[in-house]
């Protein structure tokens, strides 16, 4: 990659306070960007804002709620406010919820993990879009999970969530393919995030489980996630279009077993 690929370009990253949202953010600001650090969580978001700067990069915060339509608006019109336009989008926020078996998920959880983890996406798509359409270019990411391609009990919703992420995502590509903007999804594996360390803590036989389970042996830390983003907003993925994209030590591709004897 060329030195400071995203000079002179505007990105705006949701759930920016912290994991994959804040070292995404932090990999776009070193290639040059100008980052707009989205989140509900102002102080996280404010420290994200500081890091990237102690690192001589330029960005902003704004606090948003990603699954109110007028908060989405506002913090779109923000960036734009801000640093002049719209380059680059992020739609990361995101969050698993309470897991429960189907039989035992209430109507108020099931959309409380749907707005947070889909309609939200739709919601950014549609603000960032119409900035783009205007300007006729611009590339998103949209932040998927293996949940978008294998399902775990007690995860219904978030499953459906980002699997639909991944449908929305081709959606929205081909409705803006002709128009010069890109749309793809990263589909993180289990990445050693604060969300994913308090469950780990919560729940140690179920994180000796999982981490088990990943043909590669560990967990991704943020950087490898946000590297793939760095890559899907560049130059290098010109040709990448709607595509999700697994960055997840192997663990939907097979199962990890010992080799016969
Ligand atoms: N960590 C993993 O193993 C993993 C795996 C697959 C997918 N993901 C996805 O990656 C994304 C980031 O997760 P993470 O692990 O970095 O989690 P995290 O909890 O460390 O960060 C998520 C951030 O999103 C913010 N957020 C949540 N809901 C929001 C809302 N409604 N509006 C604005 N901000 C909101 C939180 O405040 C937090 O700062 C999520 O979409 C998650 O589903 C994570």
């Amino acid at each position: 990659m060329t030195e400071q690929e995203f000079a002179g370009r505007v990105a705006l990253v949701t759930g920016a306070a912290s994991g994959i949202g804040r070292a995404s953010a932090l990999a776009l600001a070193a290639e040059g960007a100008s980052v707009m650090v989205a989140d509900l969580n102002a102080a996280g978001a404010a420290e994200t804002v500081a890091l990237i700067e102690a690192a001589g990069g330029l960005a902003d915060s704004v606090e948003a709620d990603v699954t109110d339509e007028r908060a989405v608006a506002a913090m779109v019109a923000a960036t734009v406010d801000r640093f002049g336009g719209l380059d680059i989008a992020h739609n990361n926020a995101g969050a698993s919820g309470r897991s429960t078996r189907i039989t035992e998920t209430d109507l108020d959880n099931w959309n409380l993990i749907i707005g947070a983890n889909l309609t939200s996406v739709f919601l950014c798509l549609r603000e960032e879009l119409r900035i783009m359409s205007a300007q006729g270019s611009g590339v998103i990411v949209n932040t998927a999970s293996v949940s978008s391609r294998t399902g775990q009990a007690t995860l219904a919703a978030y499953g459906a969530a980002k699997h639909g992420v991944s449908g929305l995502t081709k959606a929205a590509a081909m409705e803006h393919a002709g128009q010069g903007i890109r749309i793809n999804a990263v589909a993180p594996g289990f990445t050693r995030t604060p969300m994913i360390e308090q469950e780990m803590a919560k729940n140690p036989v179920w994180a000796t489980s999982a981490l088990d389970a990943i043909p590669l042996g560990r967990g991704a830390r943020p950087q490898e996630i946000a590297d793939v983003v760095v890559w899907l907003c560049s130059r290098r993925s010109s040709f990448v279009v709607g595509q999700t994209i697994y960055s997840d030590g192997g663990v939907t591709v097979g199962r990890k077993v010992r080799a016969p004897q």
